[in-house]
């Protein structure tokens, strides 16, 4: 049973804080445990990137209370389930996996099948806040019926 989900890009400022906002609205009243991080630890301590709040916020979601901090070696026994953004992500991860940790760790957008692609690409250098956002909305919908 999953009872745990961390969801992990680069930054921990733009991919992952998002779809931590809209996974834990998507699935409140559920009692799961929910959170973000970044493989890179370059934003320790900050807020969301100003544009993904602002986004979050016209669609109902509040990011206010995130704050990035690196993926840490722990997370692979607290949490049930690691979701990556993309690729380098899913590598990363696996690279720093504790052998006999109990956390799967897998791609986002596959649970969104009807999107046709695997990676959520990194708004941060394109800029494309709104696509990326309907992008986790359909995985976070997909995530959720499959636990
Ligand atoms: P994220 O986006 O991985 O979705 O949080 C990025 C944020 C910052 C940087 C790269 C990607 N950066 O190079 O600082």
């Amino acid at each position: 049973m999953t009872r745990s989900v961390l969801f992990v890009c680069l930054g921990n400022i733009c991919r992952s804080p998002t779809a931590e906002a809209v996974f834990r609205a998507l699935s409140e009243g559920r009692g799961l445990h929910i959170d973000s991080a970044g493989t890179s630890g370059w934003h320790d301590g900050l807020g969301a990137d100003p544009r993904a709040s602002a986004e979050a916020r016209q669609r109902g979601y509040d990011m206010s209370a995130i704050r990035s901090r690196k993926v840490a070696t722990a997370d692979f026994d607290t949490f049930d389930l690691i979701i990556a953004m993309d690729r380098e992500n899913l590598r990363d991860l696996q690279d720093i996996q504790p052998a006999g940790s109990k956390a799967r760790v897998e791609l986002f957008l596959p649970f969104a099948p009807e999107l046709g692609r695997s990676e959520v690409p990194d708004p941060y250098f394109e800029d494309n806040f709104p696509e990326v956002f309907d992008m986790i909305e359909a995985a976070s919908r997909g995530l959720l019926d499959k636990l």
